[in-house]
């Protein structure tokens, strides 16, 4: 077919526009890529200042950044462990009545292997080995505590039957392949105790109604208390209240204390929050500011100021093996 003398102007125009615009695109690239590098420079330092000691609120003052914004920068990259680890020994101290409905789930176990046991809360003194991936966390655990292997649940370095009892805290939602953990578990230990939470009823706690991404994240993550029953072969589910002035900062912790939710520290140690999109957290929260100091959220939730525990949904499942 002849091309005409439009059809040449028409491609040439066509190629000049072609031109500029990958242009400008490769300088997009280009002072993208810049961009990026410069972030992850600024996050390393940041997460350094952090492992040395320096608060949010001191970093941010240096960088002109919210304690907010220096949480979400030290996330970036970073398994999520190494860095909520980071203020989790500020945040999230063993609770003496927590402890004690642990301890006493353990029954007579005369050894223990704390699977994710994290920087050892609710560690009894009759553990043999701590099990943990994260090295930060592994790097929190205090002096005199047993000693522990920097692996995950799917690969505890035990002998078969080698100990009465696996503990389990907060942390079975983590595992990549919770039926393999489990397994190992069965393999390693005569019995387990697992300190998890119900999702059917922590789904409708209050903090929830301002912060919906909470459940969207949760209806992913948690494990059904029916089918952790069925890996561990039991039906022995244990309520555990949360006391109103509960030491261990966990997110059902502040159900009496709603004001904690706004301290960036305090949602940095609660994965559920800190892994959250911080734009929607922070949309949720000034709702619940507004709440607070209208006297919304009192009125709506008189009835928990009243009392002393709340049911948030944790549950001790417990498990005992014949060989
Ligand atoms: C919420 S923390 C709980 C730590 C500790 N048990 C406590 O109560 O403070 C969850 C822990 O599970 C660990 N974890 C993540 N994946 C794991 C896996 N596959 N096997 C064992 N632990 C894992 C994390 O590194 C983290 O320390």
């Amino acid at each position: 077919m002849a091309t005409t003398r439009h059809d040449r102007a028409a491609g040439a125009l066509l190629a000049d526009h072609k031109a500029r615009l990958q242009r400008a695109s490769q300088a997009l690239a280009v002072s993208a890529e810049e961009a990026r590098l410069a972030r992850s420079l600024r996050d390393a330092a940041i997460r350094d200042a952090v492992a040395a000691g320096l608060s949010l609120r001191q970093i941010g003052g240096a960088l002109g950044l919210s304690p907010q914004g220096v949480a979400t920068a030290a996330a970036q990259g970073q398994p999520i462990y190494n860095t909520i680890g980071r203020s989790y020994s500020r945040t999230r101290q063993p609770d003496p009545r927590i402890r004690d409905a642990i301890w006493a789930a353990l029954g007579g176990a005369r050894s223990v292997v704390n699977v994710g046991a994290g920087a050892g809360s609710y560690e009894p003194p009759q553990t043999l080995l701590a099990v943990e991936p994260s090295l930060v966390m592994v790097a929190q655990r205090p002096e005199g505590l047993a000693p522990a292997a920097v692996t995950t649940a799917e690969r505890i370095p035990l002998p078969d039957d080698s100990v009465d009892a696996a503990l389990c805290v907060l942390t079975v939602h983590h595992w990549p392949d919770v039926a393999a953990g489990f397994r190992e578990i069965r393999r390693v230990a005569r019995s387990a105790v697992v300190f998890t939470w119900d999702f059917e009823v922590s789904r409708r706690f209050w903090l929830c109604d301002y912060i919906p991404a909470i459940n969207e994240l949760d209806a992913r993550i948690a494990l059904p208390i029916p089918d952790l029953c069925s890996l561990l072969g039991t039906d022995d589910v244990r309520p555990v209240m949360v006391p109103h002035d509960c030491a261990d900062g966990f997110l059902g912790a502040f159900w009496r204390r709603p004001e904690a939710y706004l301290d960036p520290e305090v949602r940095a140690g609660i994965s559920s929050l800190a892994r959250l999109d911080q734009s929607v957290a922070n949309a949720g929260l000034e709702l619940l500011v507004e709440d607070l100091r209208s006297g919304a959220w009192q009125r709506r939730y008189q009835a928990l100021l009243e009392r002393d525990e709340f049911d948030a949904g944790y549950r001790l499942v417990v498990a005992r093996w014949d060989r």
